[in-house]
């Protein structure tokens, strides 16, 4: 019997195995006090050039490959899972997701075709239930993405499927007049990419202004509809944001479900961040008029604490999304008896990872209840975090958070907004640099903010009392070397 180099014999796998969670055990026993990353000037690796080890011809023993790897790793590398970590949508992953990684590299089922998948698909499409209902869709279709882009540029495909049923054979031929996309001039810049592969290019996005409250302003949205009616173009799409990237502001949802059916537009939600507030009772409202949309996207990688990656796409239309994919070809399995369409032609993906098992794991362990109540207190403790800003004799608040993400500046009376700018720039990298806290800079609404997101399921008060004063301390040094 030939044994290939790849197999271990089961002592061996058993001791490598328990030697890898024993480390991750470790490692997340370390999350609550662990530094995001080390200080800068202690820092290993300063260019890619210094990862470098030539291609292995032979291999080597295995436990200590993998034990120098965790060395490295823990000591060099950038912890996003820190309850210190205050910087963009990268949660600590819930320790159940990380157990369903390991069996879905495990079993790769390939959920391409159902006939090679019918468990892992039934658990997909399981997954997406739970979501479509707690949206308030009684019926739904949708499938799971590598994240919140893809899941954007397949509800612009469905916009313009929908508004041309001969798109998906004839493309952006199809349209006698131009279609035309409208969000907000805070919507994430997944959008563009969107309207770049689709085939409509960048020329038909248009970027509407918000409000003080990072909002998109609905007369400047009408009036931009009006003026491409008036050019003869098409209003095709309408994309509302649910939470966006730089302040967590959650558009109007139900002035904007109404512009769409004024004018005939398909009503897409990106709530990649702030869709996870579906499964909180008390703050769901926050989303109204969600119910009304015609396509969502939502990325549990974010406010669901799901490690990378795993998105989804979710349409009130049933048949949209097969129709979008619905190609032929001789080597694809067919399953003769299920009615139910092959995931392949969900999506761009042919070959396809198992990413909802990590979602319905957690859920099936800790329930919508664990996410209710995460929800609910990163909201708290971003309100109180913007009482202090607001308190703050250095820092002033620029905005009230929505959900949980604080956009603040420096207090500088008398300033220009360069030298504001300058100021919180270099508190931020101060921070930074020391290593042991992660935030970042921003624009909201064209101004210079410093942005700090509450999106750990470890973070507590106490986290936030440190990192105020960290957050402080930064700022009085900053301010003094600028006096002088
Ligand atoms: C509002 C919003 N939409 C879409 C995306 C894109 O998601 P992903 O990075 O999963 O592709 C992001 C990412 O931060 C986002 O904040």
């Amino acid at each position: 019997m030939i044994k290939p180099a790849f197999e271990f014999d089961p002592e061996t796998r058993r001791e490598l195995g328990h030697k890898v969670i024993d480390i991750i055990d470790d490692y997340y026993s370390s999350l609550r006090t662990r530094a995001v990353q080390p200080p800068f000037e202690a820092r290993k690796i300063q260019s890619a050039q210094d990862c470098y080890t030539p291609l292995p011809e032979t291999g080597a023993e295995a436990a200590s490959i993998i034990d120098e790897l965790c060395q490295r790793f823990l000591r060099d590398g950038f912890h996003t899972a820190s309850a210190n970590y205050f910087g963009l949508m990268n949660p600590a992953p819930t320790y159940a997701a990380v157990l369903a990684e390991l069996l879905v590299a495990a079993f790769n089922p390939q959920l391409a075709s159902l006939a090679r998948s019918e468990l892992a698909s039934q658990i997909e499409r399981e997954t997406l239930r739970w979501i479509g209902e707690s949206i308030g869709w009684a019926i739904h279709e949708g499938t799971f993405t590598t994240g919140g882009s893809e899941a954007n540029y397949t509800a612009i495909l469905l916009a313009l499927a929908a508004k041309s049923p001969s798109y998906t054979r004839s493309g952006i031929a199809a349209f006698a007049q131009r279609p035309i996309f409208y969000a907000s001039s805070e919507a994430h810049h997944s959008l563009d990419k969107g309207v770049i592969i689709c085939g409509a290019g960048l020329e038909s996005l248009r970027r509407i202004p918000v409000d003080g409250s990072a909002r998109m302003q609905i007369e400047h949205l009408e009036n931009a509809i009006q003026s491409d009616l008036e050019a003869g173009l098409l209003p095709c799409c309408l994309i509302g944001t649910a939470g966006t990237t730089n302040s967590g502001a959650i558009d109007d949802l139900v002035a904007l479900s109404q512009v769409c059916k004024k004018y005939g537009m398909w009503y897409h939600v990106d709530g990649a961040y702030g869709l996870a507030a579906i499964f909180s009772l008390r703050h769901r409202m926050l989303l109204e008029g969600l119910e009304t949309a015609d396509s969502i996207a939502i990325d549990p990688h974010k406010w669901l604490a799901m490690p990378f990656s795993v998105g989804a796409v979710l349409t009130s239309h049933t048949g949209m999304i097969e129709g979008l994919f619905d190609v032929e070809a001789p080597y694809l399995p067919k399953c003769a008896e299920v009615q139910v369409k092959d995931n392949f032609r969900l999506g761009m993906q042919w070959s396809r990872r198992m990413n909802s098992l990590k979602l319905w794991l957690t859920l099936r362990i800790h329930g919508r209840q664990a996410y209710e109540e995460l929800i609910d207190r990163h909201v708290q403790l971003g309100r109180e975090f913007a009482a202090w800003v607001e308190k703050s004799e250095v820092f002033e608040l620029v905005m009230q958070p929505e959900l949980a993400i604080i956009n603040l500046s420096v207090r500088l009376p008398g300033a220009t907004e360069a030298e504001v700018e300058k100021a919180n720039s270099l508190i931020v990298d101060k921070i930074v640099r020391a290593g042991k806290f992660w935030l970042s800079i921003t624009r909201v609404n064209r101004r210079n903010v410093i942005r700090t997101m509450i999106i750990n399921y470890l973070s507590e008060r106490r986290h936030m009392q440190e990192f105020q004063a960290t957050l402080v301390a930064a700022a009085k040094e900053i301010l003094a070397a600028v006096a002088r």
